[in-house]
């Protein structure tokens, strides 16, 4: 009796939902190849290949997720428009002498940065590194893709789910693919390996943040509204303040490092000031409530660990009390930690670089990098 009116109760609503949630994880969106204005979703950096973009739904919302799907082609060209429609949906192009596998990489930016700072990593996989396609996304709420700022529940899962699905719409295949992500991008990789899990796929992380619990270490939380202030108050003085002392704190700031500050600045000043501010308030929030830590002994992927040990970045430490920054964001020790987590994983590390190894010291950085990949 009790087991019929249940099925009286909830039958109704069960098919709608499996129905909508069969159509959700489906419906893979649209790719426009453009052409779209300089000043796109409020950030007006030049990028160094043609941006396209994923338009999808989520959370209800029409969303714009831009990125670049680059092949060697259009190193020769760039900012050349290519007929890249054969390809749609093809996890090989043929070629003169018959189809040819593509090996494919997607690259995920770290908070502070966009799609366009991994252009030299783009250019060494498709160079010497062994790759033909290198697809290289803004995630939803930074750069040039939307800002849905307080109207999206921003999750590393959604993240993930986002990037997957439009891998999915551009025919990428999964296994064989590497994803090679820095910083907040790093602990994105970690979620979304955790989520699409494949023994023949590779995870390079590049500084990840979330080799710790911050908030379990004493990080005193903040609250959405109270990360909003401070987000709205960043300037390009206060990006590179922080960027000098956290990420590249031996020797005189460069023009290599400005470049990536003052793309950042311009997009906290840009049109789309407060929504994107609202949206970086989330994101903190979610790097501070989702950790993934405990989770690293769960990869099963192939994971390459490349660590600058001078980095001190942590999430939080800046409003946390003199006790507890010092036990935070010690990379010198977080790489050997995390190697120790990670079945199977390798552990490169730099003892003279910070945060941001490839922007740092590019070439040592490559070199590591490809001799990995080949090794492998
Ligand atoms: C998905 O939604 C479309 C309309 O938006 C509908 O035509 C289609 O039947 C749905 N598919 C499934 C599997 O529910
Ligand atoms: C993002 O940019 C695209 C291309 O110009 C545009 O279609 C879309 O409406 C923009 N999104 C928002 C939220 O402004
Ligand atoms: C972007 O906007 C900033 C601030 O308005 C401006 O100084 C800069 O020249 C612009 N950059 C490009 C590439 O248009």
């Amino acid at each position: 009796m009790k087991l019929l009116a249940h099925l009286l109760v909830f039958a109704p609503f069960q098919f709608p939902l499996l129905a909508l949630a069969n159509n959700i994880t489906s419906r893979n969106g649209k790719i426009d190849h453009g052409l779209f204005p300089a000043d796109l979703n409020g950030s007006n950096f030049t990028y160094p290949w043609p941006l396209r973009l994923y338009r999808f739904q989520s959370q209800g919302l029409d969303l714009e997720m831009a990125f670049m799907d680059i092949t060697i082609n259009d190193l020769s060209s760039p900012n050349e428009r290519t007929d890249r429609s054969k390809a749609k949906g093809a996890n090989s192009r043929p070629t003169k002498n018959g189809p040819q596998r593509t090996k494919t990489a997607v690259l995920l930016h770290g908070r502070n940065f966009c799609a366009a700072t991994w252009e030299e990593t783009a250019r060494v996989l498709l160079t010497g590194g062994g790759y033909n396609r290198v697809i290289i996304p803004d995630q939803i709420g930074f750069c040039k893709s939307s800002k849905p700022g307080s109207r999206y529940q921003f999750s590393l899962q959604q993240l993930a789910l986002n990037t997957h699905n439009l891998l999915a719409a551009l025919g990428t295949s999964l296994t064989g693919l590497t994803v090679i992500g820095h910083s907040m991008g790093g602990m994105l990789g970690i979620r979304y390996s955790l989520l699409y899990p494949s023994r023949n796929s590779n995870l390079i992380l590049v500084n990840p943040i979330g080799l710790e619990d911050y908030l379990a270490l004493g990080v005193p939380y903040q609250s959405i509204d109270d990360t909003f202030v401070t987000e709205q108050s960043t300037t390009y003085s206060s990006i590179r303040s922080y960027e000098q002392s956290t990420y590249y704190p031996n020797g005189p700031w460069t023009s290599s490092y400005d470049k990536w500050a003052t793309m950042l600045a311009n997009i906290y000043s840009g049109s789309q000031s407060r929504s994107f501010t609202q949206g970086q308030a989330r994101v903190v929030d979610m790097v501070l409530t989702q950790p993934v830590v405990y989770e690293l002994p769960l990869l099963k992927t192939k994971t390459l660990l490349l660590i600058g040990q001078k980095d001190t970045t942590a999430i939080g430490k800046q409003w946390s009390p003199p006790e507890v920054q010092q036990v935070l964001g010690r990379y010198d020790l977080l790489g050997k930690k995390a190697r120790d987590m990670i079945p199977g994983s390798t552990l490169v590390e730099f003892p003279d670089l910070g945060h941001a190894p490839h922007i740092q010291d590019p070439e040592r950085f490559h070199a590591a990098l490809v001799r990995w990949l080949k090794s492998n």
